[in-house]
């Protein structure tokens, strides 16, 4: 049986494709043991059911406190015995009370070259900046928004009429092999973090 250590939560919020490439991947599918999304009609929980892996669906309450989300967060990953978190196109941000139990144990992917276009709507940001080249990070989760050390990066060239839907599209294609990738060296503990750097043991780059 695999090691407790290796079980792995995805956590989402809309379409999953993401999602998708982790469980297609031999390596990283089978460790896939819950997916949370914080929207009951994400299409990823479908695609989780399809294939037997279970769901949860934990939604902010009104009024309710970013901390206090956090919390049942932390309930459900600990009654699962989950060992890996991997942010999925999750669209909420979370704090000390969820992060803090799972040091360097936590990733997100991010449709920009970090540190360029944090936040919300990256390659609507790149388009606007007019940059020549954009790309997709995958990185370790800290308590700043698309902040943590990078573990993967690789670029993605603006074409000339390019618009947000067909960068989107070729920011994915990458996505879908990066994401997997950064998952697996994850998983099997290949990477050491000094500080910012994340060095990559034993050959693979
Ligand atoms: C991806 O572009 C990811 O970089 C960003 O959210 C998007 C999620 O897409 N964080 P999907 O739901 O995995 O298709």
């Amino acid at each position: 049986m695999r090691p407790v250590e290796a079980r792995v939560a995805v956590l989402v919020s809309g379409t999953g494709t993401n999602l998708q490439a982790l469980l297609d991947d031999p390596a990283v599918g089978p460790s896939v043991d819950l997916v949370v999304s914080d929207r009951p009609g994400a299409f990823a929980l479908q695609r989780a059911e399809d294939r037997g892996v279970p769901t949860r669906v934990l939604e902010p309450e009104p009024g309710g406190s970013r901390a206090a989300y956090d919390l049942k967060l932390l309930e459900i990953l600990r009654a699962e015995a989950i060992g890996f978190v991997l942010n999925a196109g999750f669209m909420r941000i979370l704090g000390p009370e969820v992060l803090r139990p799972y040091p360097l144990r936590w990733l997100n992917i991010h449709p920009s070259l970090l540190p360029a276009f944090p936040g919300m709507h990256a390659e609507r940001q790149a388009l606007d900046w007019g940059v020549r080249v954009t790309g997709v990070t995958v990185h370790f989760v800290d308590e700043e928004v698309d902040h943590g050390p990078i573990v993967l990066q690789e670029p993605v060239l603006v074409l000339p009429g390019d618009d947000v839907d067909s960068l989107h599209r070729r920011v994915q294609e990458v996505e879908h092999r990066l994401y997997p990738r950064a998952a697996r060296l994850l998983v099997e503990g290949r990477l050491k973090v000094e500080g910012r750097h994340v060095h990559i043991l034993e050959g693979e780059t």
